[in-house]
């Protein structure tokens, strides 16, 4: 376990030429094998092996770490504190079913495991994720945010109806002393029916001042809670997209100068994420509208700040991306994929207005291309599955989202396989390990510095974070480089960069001294 500020004693260490322990830093050599493809004028194609040398560097000493959440107030928001003070206070609490503690179940970071390698007798040794590089704790993360909703934490809680009572019981004292900051609202990028709660809001539609407002907050909460780092979250309601407009938001002194003039069609999240790159704070986007207009990425890089995007992927996307993943690479054929939700808590109502639902519309249906693409003997050029994506509102099953799918597949001499798959489960119970994740990642990323080629200095990563999309449903990548949706792949990309940094070569299922005589 780590504290904030120590370095944390690692649970193994890597006993090689490439790789070098200083009190501050993991020091990593690591060569970087690739294959590139040229494809020749006659159809046949030459594939070269290539060898890049990596030196990684990674911060040794855990920061003291506060996450801002913006839509604080609502059922993630809420969920997610109180389940992080259940850790912080070591709580238990009881259910008809028994007494209960807290787990992080659903945090790839915090619950998963890898294969660091073999023992002498050649069986398999996992260590948790968590233990690969020096992460922060979770329960160490110190919690702000901002809404719209002036309700304080222990309401927000009751409000959204997700943990039990017994749970709630306990920590409500502490949380009813937690306030959302008043927040930016712009009530054309979210739904009509969203307006009653917004009753917290920072005033006047100067948007630059909206902007120098949330960097003012971010100073504010770092300095009183003694923080090294701040990482802000967007999980506030689903907004409708920005249109793309010529001379405004397509490159980032455009976007700068709309600001300045406060113009329409700059959306309350892309304020936030213009505070956050201008304050060097990295910022991740959890819903699915484009924040991340081109100005704003461009901005991003032009201060090496750190994004990462969009819409977080929690139960119907993320079976999606591993289900169609195994059924391209088995050979078998999705001709059609229907997809209907229904839900009833207020991320629900929001979508039930058409153009935020579009927005999540637009984010669900991407995930499969790059599978399909991938696999030219199943798909013609251009040839796609049908893709249905359907929402419903409906109050009354509260924050316990119901996903039906139904997958329709061409098998083996022209037969037919349906798979149908019925999902039900509390949605902020799956989302609030994934916030963890995303920040816990995100942090990482501020340590971890590389270089490679002639360059004089190590750099950090790119400043579009694709390592997060695993966890996201849309992932951004950085402009021109392809997007992975496969959920498979991206567990293996996170895996194999934590092993990179400590000078391990990439897991393969190999499994050679298994198989030879
Ligand atoms: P929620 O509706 O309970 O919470 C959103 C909160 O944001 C509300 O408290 C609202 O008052 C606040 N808000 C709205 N506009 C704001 C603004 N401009 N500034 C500050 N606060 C603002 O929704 P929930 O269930 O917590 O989901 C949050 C977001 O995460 C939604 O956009 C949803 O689509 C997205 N998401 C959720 C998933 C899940 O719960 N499994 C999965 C994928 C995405």
């Amino acid at each position: 376990t780590t504290s904030n500020g120590s370095v944390p004693s690692p649970l193994f260490k890597v006993n090689s030429p490439n790789v070098q322990y200083t009190e501050e830093h993991i020091l990593s050599k690591y060569s970087y094998f690739n294959t590139l493809v040229t494809k020749q004028a006659d159809g046949t194609m030459v594939a070269e092996p290539t060898e890049t040398v990596y030196e990684f560097k990674t911060e040794r000493t855990v920061p003291r770490v506060g996450m801002m959440m913006v839509g604080w107030g609502g059922n993630n928001g809420s969920t997610l504190t109180a389940s992080i003070l259940a850790h912080k206070n070591k709580l238990t609490w009881r259910t008809k079913s028994g007494v209960h503690k807290p787990n992080y179940f659903g945090s790839v970071t915090q619950s998963s495991t890898v294969r660091l390698g073999v023992d002498a007798e050649g069986a398999d040794v996992h260590v948790p994720l968590s233990q690969m590089l020096p992460l922060v704790n979770p329960t160490d993360f110190v919690l702000g945010g901002w809404d719209i909703s002036g309700k304080n934490l222990a309401e927000s809680m009751d409000r959204a109806k997700v943990l039990a009572y017994d749970l709630q019981r306990q920590v409500s004292d502490e949380m009813s002393k937690m306030t959302p900051l008043p927040s930016i609202y712009y009530p054309d990028f979210i739904a009509a029916n969203q307006e009653d709660r917004a009753d917290n809001l920072i005033p006047g539609d100067d948007k630059r001042a909206h902007v120098n407002h949330i960097r003012k907050d971010i100073r504010d909460f770092k300095a009183a809670n003694d923080l090294d780092k701040v990482i802000v979250i967007w999980t506030a309601n689903t907004e409708r997209f920005a249109e793309l407009v010529d001379g405004v938001n397509d490159t980032a002194d455009n976007f700068l100068a709309a600001v300045e003039n406060s113009h329409e069609e700059i959306a309350p999240s892309s304020i936030f994420a213009l505070a956050c790159i201008e304050e060097g704070t990295p910022f991740i986007n959890g819903s699915p509208q484009n924040t991340f207009v081109p100005g704003l990425i461009q901005l991003a890089e032009r201060h090496k700040a750190f994004i990462g995007g969009d819409d977080f992927k929690s139960g119907q996307t993320k079976m999606k991306s591993a289900l169609v993943d195994f059924l391209v690479n088995a050979g078998i054929k999705p001709v059609a994929i229907t997809s209907y939700n229904h839900l009833g808590n207020n991320d629900g109502k929001n979508l039930s207005s058409h153009r935020q639902f579009r927005s999540k519309e637009i984010s669900k249906s991407t995930v499969v291309d790059d599978m399909v693409a991938a696999n030219d003997l199943l798909y013609a050029k251009d040839e796609h599955p049908d893709h249905t994506v359907v929402i419903k509102y409906v109050p009354s099953v509260g924050d316990s989202k119901r996903a039906l799918d139904e997958y329709e597949c061409d098998i083996f001499m022209g037969g037919r396989q349906s798979i149908s798959m019925y999902n039900i489960c509390e949605d902020s119970l799956l989302a609030s390990p994934l916030i963890i994740d995303l920040v816990i990642m995100t942090e990482l990323m501020t340590r971890l510095q590389y270089k490679t080629g002639d360059m004089a200095k190590f750099s950090t990563f790119h400043s579009v974070l694709s390592i997060l999309s695993y966890m996201l449903k849309a992932p951004m990548v950085s402009p021109g480089t392809p997007v992975v949706n496969a959920l498979s792949r991206q567990r293996t990309a996170i895996e194999n960069i934590f092993r990179a940094a400590v000078g391990l070569s990439a897991n393969n299922e190999m499994g050679l001294e298994h198989k030879v005589w």
